[in-house]
């Protein structure tokens, strides 16, 4: 009998294997982190050998604490960091370049050219981004224009480019196939999102040559199955999604009006907007929420770079801490209102800012400031570019009643509650918060039949604890203020 799904979650800074049963329930989790690449100011790379091991070490291991075997499964589902770019050589499957994380502004002149050019209307029309080093296009370019030979050979179809998801599907296919999803393709800066297609004159402002892009499917399709020696039997692949659009699903936010905020490396607030593609006034992305037997739904999304990144920075980097859970007792004993904050525009300023070249910067410290305060200030930081994004919502004139929350920082109840309060909404905590691979999971349960409608998947959740606001009016403005005001400054500075 087939009873579980095998979802992968490929993230930033870790790669996941998690076996869920037909009623969404976690039988086996297995997690590997694996390094990071800073080779210079504002480069962040991977190994994509690295993340690929890890991947199917973390596979093999889920399915063997559950005692799982591939027979079991009925299907694998893959999310995964979004935009960040691999490409490799078709004939042998090896990267010709590490992977350029989503993360990296290496390309930020490339970009500001384009602009310069004139191009960003033409950009922002059809894919619904904006012209930034964030998106896959400019990574792609760069590859074949600094590897010796890359684009001759791209030219001649040696080389094939693919996000995440399309890498690994291509390693677990043993190369047989070279397919992403519309989730994924609408974040390479090179997809059509209203026409659901590659756009030559996109790959034309790029360069890039269409001959190393993969074909776009629905994100509940039959992608390949693994290669059987991977897993002990072929397994199919049925579900592909980015991470923070398998996040969407996960927390079953399926009625335009409805949002999720999912806090991991970076942050990520997506607005559902169903089948309308609606256009942000002030610097928010327009992206494909999933596709659905050819059915787009689409959604509005504020995307933060650094969120937990900070807290792992102030434990790896400077070692104030020794474990992020410390930091819900420090902020718990020092209190929102201390006067210090903590910009983390380590590799710049993503929504609503847009600003590659900002860096990050501690400011109010007193000789009276010691290590809780620069934590807590980093859990805030979190908090206020939250606020920045719901602001920049508010004035599209989106609205919602209620954030549904998710990612490894929402354990913190300091921080949830901080979230309600600076925000001024109710914020929902459901009871399962591995939301992304459960989303994927649900896009596998789908395809095989588990479940008939997304109803039936919006049944399925459930809120483990509600925060409401209670901070006085007057406190969260003075705080807001100040944060507004660092931003600036940060901005100022360069
Ligand atoms: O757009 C980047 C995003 O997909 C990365 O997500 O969870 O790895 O921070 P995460």
């Amino acid at each position: 009998m087939k009873e579980y799904v095998l979802a992968i979650d490929q993230g930033t800074t870790s790669s996941r294997a998690i076996l869920f049963n037909r009623k969404g329930e976690t039988v086996a989790v297995a997690q590997q982190e694996f390094k990071q690449y800073f080779p210079h100011d504002g480069w962040v790379e991977h190994d994509p050998e690295e993340i690929w091991e890890s991947t199917l070490a973390t596979c093999r291991k889920a399915m063997q604490e559950a005692d799982v075997a591939a027979t079991e499964i009925a299907g694998i589902g893959i999310t995964n960091q979004r935009e960040t770019t691999v490409v490799w050589e078709r004939a042998t499957g090896k990267p010709i370049y590490k992977a350029i994380v989503w993360q990296d502004r290496r390309t930020a002149d490339t970009c500001e050219q384009l602009r310069r050019d004139g191009c960003e209307g033409v950009i922002v029309e059809k894919t619904g981004l904006l012209v930034d080093p964030y998106f896959s296009a400019t990574k792609i370019s760069w590859i074949l224009d600094h590897v010796d030979g890359a684009r001759a050979r791209a030219e001649k179809g040696e080389l094939a480019f693919g996000t995440i998801d399309t890498f690994l599907l291509w390693r677990l296919t043993g190369g047989a196939k070279h397919n992403t999803d519309a989730t994924n393709a609408s974040r390479t800066s090179l997809f059509n999102i209203k026409d659901q297609c590659w756009d030559s004159e996109l790959l034309r402002l790029f360069n890039v040559p269409e001959s190393v892009l993969p074909a776009v499917l629905d994100s509940c399709d039959d992608f390949g199955a693994t290669a059987p020696e991977l897993l002990g039997q072929a397994v199919p692949v049925y579900g592909i999604a980015g991470d923070q659009q398998a996040a969407l699903i996960g927390q079953a936010c399926f009625q335009p009006g409805m949002a999720k905020s999912t806090y991991g490396t970076g942050c990520f607030l997506i607005l559902n907007t169903g089948e309308e593609l609606v256009r942000s006034e002030n610097r928010l992305l327009t992206t494909v929420a999933y596709r659905l037997n050819g059915k787009t739904t689409y959604a509005i999304e504020g995307s933060i770079f650094i969120a937990g990144a900070t807290i792992q920075w102030l434990r790896d980097g400077l070692k104030l801490i020794d474990h992020a859970a410390e930091s819900l007792k420090l902020a718990e004993e020092t209190g929102a209102n201390n006067g210090v904050y903590l910009v983390p525009a380590f590799t710049g300023l993503g929504a609503p800012f847009w600003d590659p070249h900002a860096r990050g910067a501690i400011m109010g410290l007193t000789r009276d400031t010691g290590i809780a305060e620069v934590v807590t200030a980093g859990l805030q930081s979190v908090c206020y570019q939250t606020k920045d994004l719901v602001r920049a919502m508010r004035n599209d004139g989106a609205t919602y009643k209620a954030l549904r929350v998710d990612g490894g920082m929402v354990v913190n109840d300091w921080v949830v509650q901080f979230l309600a309060d600076i925000l001024n909404v109710p914020v929902d905590r459901p009871k399962v918060t591995e939301t992304t691979a459960l989303g994927v999971a649900y896009l596998v349960g789908l395809k095989v039949g588990w479940f008939e409608t997304l109803d039936e998947i919006a049944e399925l959740w459930a809120c483990e604890k509600r925060f409401e606001p209670s901070m006085s009016p007057d406190i969260r403005e003075r705080l807001y203020g100040g944060w507004l005001d660092s931003v600036e400054r940060v901005r100022r500075s360069h």
